[in-house]
């Protein structure tokens, strides 16, 4: 077969990402520069300063993943490009750099969307799921489980109904005065803590395969609320500072397991429904080691893990799906492109 590199970039939320990967699983270069260091400042990602960020970072990413492929343009078959969902600032200069590239070079362009692209994370690693395969997907920015029939046979099964998973993470650590982003501590420092200290509830949401953080959000609030001495009316910014080492270990714990144990029922759930041949997950909350832990616990089925550059937003996964849109013959004129910063599944 014929070798097909496609660029991928990835620019809808705090990454600036370009990879050029060789048949949807083969990974050339994968450059990301990340934002994290400037949004830290703010305990967020502000949407006007990513945007403005990207711009300046865009053409050197692209420039560095071709060069760390060692390729040039002549050798691009297509560009894949994040199409949404995510910020629409941030998404826009993605999607403005790589409509002009196409244009320019005669390259085909092919759309993304960001939430079922991270499934494709595992088909950079080997060995390669199979189909039916069942996916859930956790961001920061989405909750979203799916079932793939093919590459480009998809349906949602469930998602949040509120906060994403790692939302939740963001904001909690938020209420702890720990630094953005909340995931990655919140992992570094729950085996510190008791995760049975805090009885934490579980959204009750009936057959479905949906979840919901937000009730959950809550109640951290008001249990770190009462642990300071406040009430419900003790505002969140006077809560940092004020909790001993043991008290945030704890709630680190207790609220880490409620959402892996959360996430890893439905999924089980979902797994006996649909009996797939391969269960993978994916997006920033996957990189954690305890969700791996206690996913593998429960699914009978030898699972596979994407390395963690992989997990997090990365132009690759943007690649690998745009590979199979590709063999599809899936082209989006770049003069009719859509950048859509609530693309649905
Ligand atoms: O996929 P991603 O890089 O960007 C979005 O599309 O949102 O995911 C970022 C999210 C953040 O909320 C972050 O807190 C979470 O993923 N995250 C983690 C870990 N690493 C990143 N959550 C739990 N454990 C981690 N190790
Ligand atoms: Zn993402």
């Amino acid at each position: 077969m014929r070798h097909m590199l496609i660029l991928g970039l990835e620019t809808s939320c705090d990454e600036t990402a370009a990879a050029i990967v060789e048949n949807g699983s083969r990974v050339l270069s994968n450059v990301v520069a990340s934002q994290i260091d400037i949004h830290k400042e703010y305990g967020g990602v502000v949407p006007e300063v990513a945007a403005r960020s990207h711009i300046e970072v865009v053409l050197p990413v692209i420039h560095e993943a071709l060069e760390t492929a060692g390729v040039t343009w002549d050798d691009i078959d297509g560009i894949a490009v994040t199409q949404g969902p995510g910020l629409l600032g941030s998404l826009l200069i993605g999607t403005l750099t790589a409509r002009t590239i196409a244009l320019i070079r005669h390259k085909p362009l092919y759309a993304v969307n960001h939430v079922v692209a991270h499934t494709f994370a595992n088909f950079l690693i080997e060995p390669q799921p199979q189909f039916p395969l069942l996916a859930l997907s956790v961001s920061g920015g989405h909750s979203h489980m799916l079932l793939f029939e093919s590459p480009l046979e998809y349906r949602l099964l469930g998602r949040t109904r509120d906060d994403a998973a790692g939302e939740a993470f963001d904001k909690v650590a938020k209420m702890m005065g720990l630094p953005y982003p909340g995931g990655p501590i919140i992992d570094k420092t729950a085996p510190l803590g008791d995760p049975h200290a805090y009885k934490l509830p579980k959204a009750k949401l009936g057959d479905s395969l949906d979840f919901s953080f937000s009730g959950l959000k809550t109640a951290v609030l008001r249990t770190l609320q009462s642990e300071i001495g406040g009430d419900f009316r003790t505002h969140s910014s006077e809560i940092p500072g004020r909790l001993t080492e043991t008290q945030i270990n704890d709630m680190c714990a207790s609220f880490q397991l409620t959402i892996y144990d959360t996430l890893a029922a439905q999924l089980y759930r979902a797994y006996q429904q649909h009996q797939p041949k391969s269960v993978v997950i994916a997006g920033g909350v996957a990189a954690s080691r305890r969700l791996r832990q206690i996913i593998s616990e429960k699914i009978p089925l030898e699972m596979h893990y994407a390395p963690m550059q992989y997990c997090t937003d990365n132009g690759a996964m943007i690649a690998a799906m745009g590979y199979h849109l590709a063999q599809a013959g899936r082209t989006t004129d770049p003069l009719e492109f859509k950048t859509d910063p609530s693309l649905a599944i």
